[in-house]
């Protein structure tokens, strides 16, 4: 039972890391990001879910080291973005992406995109930088099954987490059983389906049913269902909202209605077509 914002899993190497997160995805370096930042961290949020690719680390790094937390309380995750992934590329993208942030190690950093040719390079910079203690846990994003299959080929570390798009029209079940049988953390990424599934009526209805909004039954959702979420808002009373979903539990039968949603929709690209 998730009851806590405070939850964490531990992660297949012990780490751990709350169930709950902040996105930043497209919000802005400076003011917006650092008021987002903020206003997770005092709803309680210690998980925070940027990118090299957001252009936003030096906020975030700024926000939380002015929110008067230690920064041990708060969990960051970051990536390599396409572009520089290779073997040098990546710790060289890796220092630059640290130095933004400002700190002296990352919580968990990921390879973004399974880039064909690459990503297994790009793996084995992030087993040093595992290694070396630079970053508490490693993963990778958006990978399917045959993209996982193929890194285990040759790596070292087994990802700690697998970032993927994840919402009721995108559920996801083949990745999820494949990562639960090999111990790797599944989190989701546009948890709120990039906030298109509010006037959906069969969440609309639970949503009445259990005095909640359509985003809070979709986050509660995630967290039944064992995975990590990172709901984006830039609005503090959305910030709040998303949070505000450790005082009911959802029935297996309302678990079984969301996941019947399913249409296998994507709102991002598929990882097959990216290079
Ligand atoms: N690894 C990857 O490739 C990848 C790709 C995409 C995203 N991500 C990560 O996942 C995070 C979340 O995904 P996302 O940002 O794409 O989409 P999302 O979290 O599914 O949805 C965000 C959208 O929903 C709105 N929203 C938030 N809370 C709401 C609420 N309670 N009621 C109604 N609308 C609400 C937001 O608007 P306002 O901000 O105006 O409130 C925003 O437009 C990202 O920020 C990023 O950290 C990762």
């Amino acid at each position: 039972m998730v009851r806590d914002i405070a939850d964490t899993v531990e992660l297949n190497n012990g780490v751990r890391m709350p169930r709950l997160g902040l996105g930043v995805y497209k919000v802005k370096d400076g003011g917006e990001v650092i008021q987002a930042v903020h206003a997770a961290l005092e709803a309680g949020y210690r998980s925070i879910d940027t990118a090299a690719f957001y252009e936003n680390e030096k906020g975030v790094g700024e926000a939380i080291r002015t929110s008067g937390l230690r920064r041990e309380d708060v969990f960051v995750t970051t990536k390599v973005w396409n572009d520089r992934q290779g073997y040098e590329s990546t710790l060289a993208a890796f220092e630059e992406s640290r130095k933004k942030l400002g700190f002296d190690y990352v919580d968990l950093y990921l390879i973004h995109w399974p880039i064909k040719g690459k990503f297994k390079e790009t793996w084995r910079a992030l087993e040093k930088l595992y290694r070396e203690g630079y970053v508490r846990a490693i993963g990778v994003s958006n990978f399917k099954i045959h993209h996982l299959e193929e890194l285990f080929e040759d790596s070292e570390v087994t990802p700690a987490v697998n970032q993927i798009e994840l919402h009721p029209r995108l559920t996801q079940e083949d990745v999820r059983a494949y990562c639960k049988e090999k111990g790797i953390q599944v989190e989701a990424w546009s948890p709120l389906m990039r906030g298109r599934l509010m006037d959906e009526p069969t969440l609309v209805d639970l949503a009445k049913k259990y005095g909640k909004t359509p985003a809070q039954i979709i986050i509660r959702w995630d967290l039944q269902h064992g995975l990590i979420t990172i709901p984006k808002s830039v609005r503090k009373e959305r910030i709040i909202e998303n949070a505000d979903v450790f005082d009911f539990e959802l029935s297996d039968e309302d678990m079984k209605k969301i996941d019947a949603l399913n249409q296998n929709l994507r709102t991002g690209r598929d990882p097959d077509e990216i290079s």
